[in-house]
């Protein structure tokens, strides 16, 4: 960038805390010299805050307590000052009942510490599920200089010389076990081979998906997104990422001048390409939303049908993210989509994608393949609509048994979580493979935060006659390191009257993936008589974060995001007296 447009340390954001010649800013500077720091330390340089969402109980963070380090490392070489502020963590297997109800919570809490405090430039330290929407959504609220350290996939797993992935392999062995095809001692010696490292699941579930579309919307360094945690690559990257955020700050390089419309277009072909994570849609609709950007179903859909899936990559395919960076990673990947992404799109790196990608080559074809040996020729991710989902639905059909994709059977309806894992294991259960399992009230407010109950369990007495795979809807998400055909995310929810709320047991569903249908075969005049016997329940949440939550959330298809983040006059700048 020309030196004409950098700032001056006196534009510096933190220059009003730190710069000036009064009596708070002698508060200031007396409380850093208090710490230890000298003149110095700050004077002149840019403040990064880094934002590190390490915790003692975060397994896929375990390591930021240490790379923060090399973030500060980066920092000072490049004549910055770095300030670490802690934030809620989110570790998803631990935090109940999902840490979708916490997504927004440290959207918030990120963008507060960073107006909050005397900040020039931002490093977001994540990775885990909801963490980098989360991140990546304060941050862009914010409107500072900002860059996402992805924490890196954890190494491969192994059992007995088998490969295991996160979450993927521990469905596929749990219904083996309730077939009884494998022992409880097989099971538990999975339990020390799945994860042996820190780092996060190292499927193409939630969390790779996301910190892919971090790296493609522009927000990492360039190849950030697979290296594995435990890879001497990763402290690299997050030190050369200390040192960029500084030049960002002199160059004012902030996330509306990298994301566009483009870059969201080539974040939704990257996620289309890898077979990405159902969740990562809600979390895009939700980060452009916060760009000003507006996103819509249809969108993932058109271009769903052009995009096909060339990552070989668990729960769709074979490897899993290690086999994806020794294959070139990212970059190679979107090498090989050149001609469909927009490469004049802006990254972090003060270069255009396009530039980033030049020299990009695919090291293994099996793991990114060319598009004409596609692991799924198209439509990663289906949008269906009908009058079950007037507002859409989400289904994976490449993870679906194929006689699933076009499919008409009597419903099996299960009021919500309690009542289905009650009902599911009885050996007398009246189900038959044809059924279509329906769960209600696991949506946005009904769940609430719309917990990953999407892939419900097949029916015990199904499972132990071999069915692996049915079709099942609810308006909760899965995980995306799931698979089988699962319509989820159905908008508008059941806890709000939405249709699913209607459904029961032995009515008759359609899905037709071919044409995007999801269709409840009864009647409208029956519908309207349901529809006016339907009585709401009541607020799951009386006080708190809960009841917050529930009174500002927005549908699935809206991003799931709080009405009062998402818009409204931009917040002014703190008052410094
Ligand atoms: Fe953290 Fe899967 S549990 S990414």
């Amino acid at each position: 960038m020309a030196n004409s447009r950098r700032k001056t340390p006196e534009q510096l954001r933190s220059h009003r805390w730190l710069g000036v010649q009064d009596l708070r800013s002698f508060g200031h500077r007396s409380r850093l010299r208090q710490m230890g720091y000298d003149s110095v330390d700050w004077a002149g340089r840019p403040v990064i805050g880094i934002i590190n969402t390490w915790s003692d109980i975060n397994q896929c963070h375990a390591h930021l307590r240490a790379r923060v380090e090399d973030v500060k490392r980066g920092v000072f070489q490049a004549g910055g000052f770095p300030i670490e502020l802690p934030a809620i963590s989110l570790s998803e297997p631990f935090v109940k009942p999902s840490t979708m109800l916490y997504r927004n919570f440290l959207a918030m809490e990120t963008e507060e510490l960073l107006r909050s405090h005397p900040i020039d430039g931002a490093v977001l330290l994540g990775g885990c599920d909801k963490t980098t929407p989360a991140l990546l959504m304060g941050a862009i609220s914010m409107g500072i200089p900002a860059i996402f350290v992805p924490a890196g996939p954890m190494l491969r797993g192994y059992w007995r010389g088998k490969i295991l992935g996160s979450g993927s392999d521990v469905w596929k062995y749990w219904d083996e076990k309730r077939a009884g095809k494998i022992s409880d001692a097989d099971w538990a010696e999975m339990e020390n081979g799945i994860a042996r490292s820190f780092g996060t699941c190292m499927t193409m579930g939630t969390a790779a998906t996301m910190m892919s579309i971090a790296e493609a919307l522009g927000m990492t360094l360039p190849g950030a997104s697979a290296i594995p945690a435990a890879d001497s690559a990763h402290p690299r990257m997050a030190a050369a990422a200390g040192r960029r955020i500084v030049e960002m700050v002199w160059e004012d390089l902030t996330p509306a001048k990298v994301l566009s419309p483009a870059s969201f277009d080539n974040a939704i072909k990257v996620h289309m390409a890898l077979g990405g994570s159902t969740n990562a849609i809600i979390h895009v609709i939700a980060m452009a939303r916060r760009a000003g950007i507006a996103l819509s179903l249809e969108r993932f859909d058109q271009i769903s049908r052009e995009i096909p899936v060339i990552a070989n990559l668990r729960p769709s395919g074979t490897y899993l993210m290690e086999d994806f960076y020794y294959a070139g990673g990212l970059p190679a990947l979107m090498s090989v989509l050149r001609d469909r992404l927009d490469c004049s799109a802006m990254t972090v790196s003060g270069k255009t994608l396009g530039e980033t990608i030049e020299s990009a080559a695919v090291y293994n074809d099996d793991v990114i393949r060319s598009p004409d040996r596609a692991i799924y020729p198209e439509g990663a991710t289906a949008i269906l609509k009908g009058n079950l989902a007037p507002r859409g639905a989400v289904m994976k059909p490449a993870a679906a048994e194929p006689r699933l994709r076009h499919h008409r059977g009597p419903a099996l309806v299960f009021r919500d979580y309690n009542h289905m894992a009650a009902e599911i294991e009885r050996e007398d259960l009246d189900v038959t493979p044809d059924h279509v399992l329906v769960l209600q009230n696991a949506g946005p407010k009904g769940g609430p935060g719309m917990p990953e109950w999407g892939m419900l369990p097949i029916p015990r007495k199904l499972v132990k006659a071999g069915v692996r795979d049915m079709l099942r809807i609810s308006d909760a998400r899965m995980s995306g390191t799931s698979y089988g055909a699962c319509i989820l995310h159905v908008a508008p929810e059941s806890f709000i009257g939405g249709p699913l709320a209607l459904v029961q047991n032995g009515d008759h569903i359609e899905v037709d993936v071919s044409r995007r249908l999801l269709h409840l075969h009864v009647s409208e005049e029956e519908l309207a008589r349901r529809r006016a016997e339907w009585k709401p329940l009541p607020p799951r949440y009386e006080r708190g974060y809960g009841a917050m939550f529930q009174q500002h959330i927005g549908q699935a298809d809206e991003g799931c995001d709080f009405d009062f983040l998402e818009s409204g006059a931009p917040v002014p700048e703190p008052e410094i007296h």
